[in-house]
């Protein structure tokens, strides 16, 4: 299949999920999440021993979730926004082989939830890397309240997640949420060596790996999630929640209440 905003290329048996809307830094909007999701089903079909998610253009992996278009949703189509979000990173966790965020730029917000839902991240060092939605007066709610405290314990995430710090490179593998940091023009380069390494594993042993650590994730991490989005729709249509996207989408700051 072939989609206007998400490209899926192979290499081999590795597969590359790259989100192509530069224009919005890759933003994700519904018909590029029903893409992923798409994609994601074909990668795996087609047996994919490896993938790759990462972002069009040189400035960012995906700056977030699709602010103008949530703008003015009320709760019950965020319901919806927010179950799209979690079917496509659930998808990506569940994903029958490894999945490598290539985080070549700016993941913010359902960027970084995406980039958390893979396996292993490995980022470029201009990229900068956050749950920034308090800004916006909303949560995190694509699994980022349940994966950023697994990724980077529990302080550190509140800290992230109260204050929408956006983390550099670096900052952000101390604090354990990328694997490897490497100079801009070779993430490309790291990150099909390290795909490769992992495709000419054993693929049924792979799988029963991953499998077996995402066991870890079956009983709090379920609950939370669930809770997860209620929360967050019933964020939409709060004067702060309409107050902090109009004040992105008009290129100002926010006057909250
Ligand atoms: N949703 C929708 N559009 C977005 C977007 C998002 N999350 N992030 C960026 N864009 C759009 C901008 O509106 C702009 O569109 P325009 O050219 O039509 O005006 C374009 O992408 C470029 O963004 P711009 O803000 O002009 O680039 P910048 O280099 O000055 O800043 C960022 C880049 C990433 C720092 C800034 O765009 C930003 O803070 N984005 C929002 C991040 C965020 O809060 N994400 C969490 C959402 S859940």
């Amino acid at each position: 299949m072939s989609w206007e905003t998400v490209q899926l290329d192979w290499d081999g048996a590795v597969a590359t999920l790259t989100v192509d809307r530069p224009d919005a830094l890759n933003a994700l909007n519904v018909p590029t999440l029903e893409a992923m999701g798409e994609a994601l089903t074909e990668a795996a079909d087609e047996g994919a021993r490896a993938l790759v998610l990462t972002g069009a253009g040189d400035d960012a992996f995906i700056a977030g979730a699709d602010i103008a278009y949530m703008q003015d949703l009320e709760t019950p189509k965020a319901q919806e926004w927010g179950e799209l979000g979690h079917d496509v990173a659930d998808a990506l966790e569940a994903f029958p082989a490894p999945t490598i965020a290539a985080v070549n730029g700016y993941a913010f917000g359902g960027g970084c939830e995406m980039a958390m839902a893979c396996d292993l991240r490995v980022a470029s060092e201009s990229a900068l890397i956050g749950n920034t939605e308090i800004d916006l007066g909303i949560i995190p709610g694509w699994g980022g309240t349940q994966r950023l405290p697994e990724l980077v314990g529990d302080e550190t995430a509140r800290r992230m997640i109260f204050l929408g710090e956006r983390l550099d490179a670096e900052s952000a593998a101390e604090a354990g949420l990328f694997g490897e940091v490497v100079a801009d023009e070779d993430l490309e380069d790291t990150v099909t060596e390290l795909a490769e390494q992992i495709a000419a594993k054993p693929a049924v042993a792979m799988r029963a790996a991953k499998q077996a650590i995402n066991q870890r994730h079956e009983g709090p991490q379920a609950a939370g999630l669930t809770y997860e989005q209620r929360a967050f729709a019933s964020l939409f249509g709060t004067p702060d929640q309409r107050e902090g996207m109009t004040a992105f989408v008009e290129n100002r700051d926010p006057e909250f209440e």
